[in-house]
């Protein structure tokens, strides 16, 4: 990743590689942005054409480079489009950090690169433009066996123009978008990671060497402690594999007084066959990304811990394959959970509410003020919502937290509902609940209800699904590469300094 500096000095006093301009579109012609406009000035004026002869338009994710031929202390400008103003001129702060990332992904090549897209903006926009530039330069190459070369290699060096580089807020904001890129780092290499080397165990040892580091308090609960603890729910989702399950607990305590406590819980699938129900080959290996919900709750535990927040949290953390064997668990059993509720399974592939229900059920024996889940729970996520949007659940006052922190954050997220009559679907006639319906009608929120009954009556709680957004199966666009994407973990934090603001009271 680059390293994110800050400065106010003026165009002409600055020398870079590139430069990044934004521009906006217009009805006939690209629209300049402040930023654009100072690099005119530089440039005598010759920007709009040179726009125009490369039939620029200022569309979102359209990025044209250009060559100074020495006309500039810049050898290239990337201008790159922000889509078209909103009514009073200016542009989203999501406009301009996939502004950022998308040129930064075109200017591979180029070592020190100057980021004029939050020139004038104010500090939502100074943290999109920092952001974009950091998440838009991330590759996964651990698996590449030939160094890459120079020309293929991101930016190093990325420099912020800011109104005043020697404001102490703004110092915090780059070792804010610093830390959240860290976590998103962290969070995509292990949602890449190929599910032969990130197995439970395996991903377990990484969530207890990154609390570590950052002083997290971590407990790994093996297969004998699981059997102890009565997490029957993980023990059968696990028991198809010889790679056994784990849970791990992450837990913070802030230096100062918490002003509240805060539940994590993420689901942990190192890799969803579909076990004895099991799925169609097609696609089957993006099932690897069955635990980025899992990988996002480790790094927002550590990105927490990282910031100082003073709020206590835990996070609750399970781990499992699912996958079919002569051990593996089937149709009709009838499983226990931590909390004593039984499950008849009807389906192995709805697996991760299993899983979660022991999570949630042992998250809420802390007592949290307010309970965070989230993960790829359902297919039928991305039917309804499409793969960019992530599906909200649970009650009220926190569900609406969650969608406001989305819309900051950036992240789409939308609100939904837990109708009343879906519930019926799960009753059994054996055991407590079924974990599937036949029902595919309204199937992320029949997920959402079998969640919730493992939620102590009470509680605060949100469940995210995000078998979306989590992974790009398709190219890369804007800031997110093709693979794990760190999605929620801009919303958690920007949702946890909310509640650490707000429920102080
Ligand atoms: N991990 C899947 C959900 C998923 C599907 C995430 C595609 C990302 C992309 C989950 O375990 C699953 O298989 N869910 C089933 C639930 C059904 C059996 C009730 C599904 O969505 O089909
Ligand atoms: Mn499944
Ligand atoms: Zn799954």
């Amino acid at each position: 990743m680059p390293t994110l500096h800050a400065t106010d000095k003026a165009l002409e006093a600055l020398t870079a590689d590139a430069i990044i301009v934004g521009i906006g579109k217009g009805k006939t012609r690209p629209l300049m942005t402040p930023g654009a406009q100072a690099l005119d000035v530089l440039l005598g004026g010759k920007l709009p054409d040179a726009l125009k002869v490369l039939s620029a338009s200022g569309a979102e994710g359209e990025v044209t480079r250009i060559a100074t031929l020495g006309a500039g202390p810049f050898a290239v400008v990337a201008a790159v489009g922000l889509g078209a103003p909103s009514d009073d001129g200016t542009y989203s702060a999501e406009s301009i950090r996939r502004a950022a990332g998308s040129a930064v992904r075109a200017l591979n090549g180029r070592r020190a690169v100057l980021n004029a897209l939050a020139h004038s903006g104010d500090f939502d926009r100074i943290r999109a433009a920092g952001e974009g530039a950091l998440l838009g330069s991330y590759r996964y190459l651990t698996y590449k066996s030939e160094d890459q070369p120079a020309r293929k290699a991101p930016p190093q060096r990325v420099t912020l123009l800011v109104p005043d580089a020697k404001d102490a807020a703004v110092k915090a904001e780059l070792r804010r978008i610093e830390a959240v890129a860290n976590a998103v780092t962290l969070t995509r290499d292990l949602v890449n990671a190929p599910p032969n080397d990130l197995y439970p165990a395996e991903f377990a040892r990484r969530a207890e060497e990154a609390g570590k580091a950052v002083g997290l308090k971590i407990d790994v609960l093996n297969e004998k402690a699981l059997a102890r603890g009565r997490y029957g729910g993980v023990l059968a989702v696990g028991s198809g594999s010889d790679r056994k399950p784990r849970l791990v607990r992450m837990h913070y305590t802030p230096a100062g007084r918490a002003v509240c406590k805060i539940a994590l819980v993420g689901k942990g699938i190192t890799f969803d066959s579909g076990g004895i129900s099991i799925k169609p080959a097609a696609k089957m290996d993006e099932m690897k990304s069955d635990m980025a919900g899992a990988a996002a709750m480790v790094a927002t535990a550590c990105l927490v811990a990282e910031l100082g927040l003073p709020v206590e949290l835990i996070a609750t953390i399970p781990m499992a394959e699912n996958l079919p064997s002569g051990t593996a668990y089937r149709p009709a059993d009838v499983l226990t959970f931590r909390n004593g509720k039984t499950a008849e399974i009807t389906n192995t592939d709805a697996e991760g509410r299993v899983v979660l229900a022991d999570a949630i059920a042992r998250a809420c024996e802390d007592g949290p003020d307010w309970l965070i889940e989230t993960s790829t729970l359902t297919g039928a996520a991305r039917v309804a919502l499409g793969a960019r949007t992530a599906g909200v659940m649970g009650s009220d006052d926190l569900r609406g937290r969650v969608i406001a922190a989305s819309e900051r954050s950036g992240e789409s997220m939308w609100a939904m509902p837990l109708p009343p009559e879906l519930r019926r679907g799960l009753d059994s006639s054996v055991a407590d609940l079924i974990n599937a319906n036949t029902d595919r009608l309204g199937g992320m929120l029949v997920g959402g209800h079998f969640l919730s009954e493992f939620v102590t009556e009470g509680t605060e709680w949100a469940h995210i699904d995000i078998a979306g957004p989590g992974f790009n199966s398709g190219s890369a666009w804007g800031y997110n590469p093709k693979g794990g994407t760190g999605v929620p973990i801009r919303t958690l934090l920007t949702l946890i300094e909310d509640l650490a603001a707000h429920t102080a009271d």
